[in-house]
């Protein structure tokens, strides 16, 4: 699956990777892996993200999320830090009483503070497990390239065993 025009149109190669899923019959597509793309793209060249977001995710390990806010049934996956911590404990604290009103200096408003400004203790931000996966900041170009080059040795290797044989 080499990525032909994707000089032109980025969308293209995300193309493919769904025409090709679409095309997989559909006892081989129950065995496609999922792909774990959001975390992955905050730690790209072109993400509009302060540097120091991108250095924690790749210094980050699949150990370093937690989960808050369940008791209010609005689970949130975030990367650990201090303001995190706080939630958690206050959370432990209050136990089934929690309610919004409870957290909302600790939570809200916090994305430009973090994202922008690069301050990664500013409160709770959403980071994926697969953080534990991601050690570099590729461009999206070489990160799509990389991402397809795996596809397609997923494809040609997992699913040749979905192939007749000649036998068959
Ligand atoms: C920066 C960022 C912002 C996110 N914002 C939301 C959101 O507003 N609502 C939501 O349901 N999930 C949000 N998510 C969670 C993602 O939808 C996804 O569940 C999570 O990142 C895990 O998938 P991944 O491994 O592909 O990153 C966000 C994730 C990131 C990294």
């Amino acid at each position: 699956m080499p990525l032909k025009g994707w000089q032109q149109d980025g969308d293209h190669s995300v193309a493919v990777v769904w025409s090709t899923v679409a095309r997989t019959p559909p006892a081989a597509r129950q065995r496609l892996a999922d792909i774990n793309i959001g975390t992955r793209f905050v730690a790209t060249q072109e993400s509009p993200v302060h540097e120091n977001i991108k250095n924690a995710i790749v210094s980050a390990t699949e150990r370093d999320t937690r989960l808050i806010m369940r008791g209010l049934r609005n689970t949130e996956r975030v990367l650990t830090n201090r303001a995190v911590e706080q939630v958690l404990e206050k959370e432990a604290e209050l136990g089934s009483a929690v309610s919004f009103q409870d957290i909302p200096s600790l939570v809200t408003g916090v994305y430009a503070r973090v994202m922008r400004r690069g301050e990664v203790d500013a409160g709770p931000w959403s980071c994926g497990m697969v953080v534990g996966l991601v050690n570099d900041v590729p461009s999206v170009r070489d990160l799509i390239n990389r991402i397809m080059q795996q596809a397609e040795e997923i494809i040609s290797h997992r699913f040749c065993g979905f192939l007749p044989t000649a036998e068959e």
